[in-house]
């Protein structure tokens, strides 16, 4: 996992909008949040998180054939956030793209790398779930600026012999919804809109029906999980831990509630990252990981909810690393890993050098560099 140094704390929020700390903690269980600064953006939180994901993987970049990118908050349209990713890796034999399922992304891009695997066409996925929502919220919108956070978090996928990983997922779709959150963008008929605002909706922003979203996550939250349950053939108490959307801390209670479990069985850490969307599953994972939370062998659960609205349910046989495990031979994939990122800055630079050297070298020799029209009518 990756998050941004700089904190946002309920009081400090107490600045920017009508709010107090004791209502957003009472509301919700955040305290604070991570805000992406200047020089940092969904691409480069998602890539520290990669290479992270490669070290306790100990994968070379090159061994990687899939980069999927789970993101409401892309560096651009196109290119993908991945193919960035991709590029500073080194991973010259991976394909790349983004995967737009709003907070259920992380859930649904494991899937789809799963089942690439298990298809025989690929070995190795690395999945990042990677956001910088602060960039797109209203801070005059007191339902959505107390929530949201920036941050990323990421997993390699390997195809093995040992059983266990992704033992069932259960993914849907109520596009009925899709107007209750939503980040209208550039391809919005309302694009062109003299108050450049769709439904009320500002463009580039966040919109949030709250309470509706509360009660559409609260319902499908237990439903989803046990639906994966079933086909996983087992049942809630041969799960160690549930990884859900970290969204609201009384969504989690009343999952909780609904499921006949203890609260703690879920992993909850939103009280000091907020709400980062498709990144809020692995940063979970990770901090669960570290806290000895996850072990080799059992049985966790994900669940993610949000815009579509989208909602993905996945039970999954722990077989990763332990992240304090430290083999001998890691140091040398470790520099060779190090040695791929130089060769990817290099790499961009020399081309960009290769690109003002073939304008000179046209301009310097008569004839070179014309288009064929042009070189037709010159003849
Ligand atoms: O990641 C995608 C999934 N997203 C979610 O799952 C989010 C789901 N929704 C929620 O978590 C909650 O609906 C919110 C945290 C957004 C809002 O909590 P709520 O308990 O549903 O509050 P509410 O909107 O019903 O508002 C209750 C009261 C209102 O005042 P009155 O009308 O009762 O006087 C609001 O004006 O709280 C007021 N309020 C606030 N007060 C202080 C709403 N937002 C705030 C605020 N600070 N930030």
């Amino acid at each position: 996992m990756a998050v941004p140094d700089t904190v946002l704390s309920n009081q400090h929020l107490e600045a920017i909008v009508e709010t107090n700390d004791e209502w957003i903690r009472a509301r919700t269980g955040i305290k604070e949040r991570r805000i992406a600064g200047e020089r940092e953006s969904t691409a480069s939180l998602g890539l520290r998180a990669a290479q992270r994901a490669l070290d306790v993987a100990d994968i070379l970049p090159t061994a990687i054939d899939l980069i999927v990118v789970a993101t409401s908050t892309p560096e651009n349209i196109f290119p993908s956030t991945a193919s960035l990713i991709q590029n500073w890796l080194g991973a010259s034999k991976a394909g790349a793209f983004d995967l737009s399922a709003a907070c259920s992304g992380f859930v649904y891009g494991v899937d789809m790398a799963t089942q690439a695997i298990r298809s025989g066409s690929i070995q190795v996925a690395l999945v990042i779930g990677a956001e910088t929502m602060t960039r797109v919220l209203d801070w005059q919108d007191r339902g959505t600026a107390i929530l949201f956070g920036d941050g990323a978090g990421a997993v390699v996928l390997k195809g093995s012999s040992i059983e266990g990983g992704v033992l069932s997922s259960v993914l849907r779709s109520d596009g009925s919804g899709g107007d209750l959150l939503c980040i209208p963008t550039v391809g919005s008929e309302d694009l062109n809109n003299a108050d450049f605002s769709t439904n009320g909706h500002k463009m580039h922003k966040m919109y949030m029906n709250g309470s509706e979203v509360f009660k559409f996550a609260t319902r499908v939250i237990a439903e989803s999980i046990e639906e994966a349950l079933v086909k996983a053939d087992l049942g809630i108490e041969d799960i160690s831990l549930i990884v859900p959307h970290q969204a609201n801390l009384r969504i989690i209670q009343a999952a909780a509630r609904a499921l006949k479990i203890e609260p703690d069985l879920f992993m909850s850490n939103l009280d000091r990252y907020g709400n980062t969307s498709a990144a809020s599953i692995p940063i979970a994972l990770c901090e669960a990981v570290q806290a000895n939370r996850v072990k080799p062998g059992e049985n966790i659960a994900f669940v993610g909810f949000g815009g579509g609205l989208t909602w993905a349910s996945m039970v999954l046989r722990w077989t990763g690393s332990d992240l304090t495990e430290r083999r001998s031979g890691r140091l040398i994939n470790q520099q060779r890993r190090q040695f791929s990122y130089v060769l990817a800055r290099w790499r961009v630079e020399l081309r960009r050098i290769s690109r003002v050297l073939g304008g000179l070298v046209n301009r310097l020799i008569p004839g070179r560099g014309r288009s064929p029209d042009e070189k037709t009518d010159t003849l």
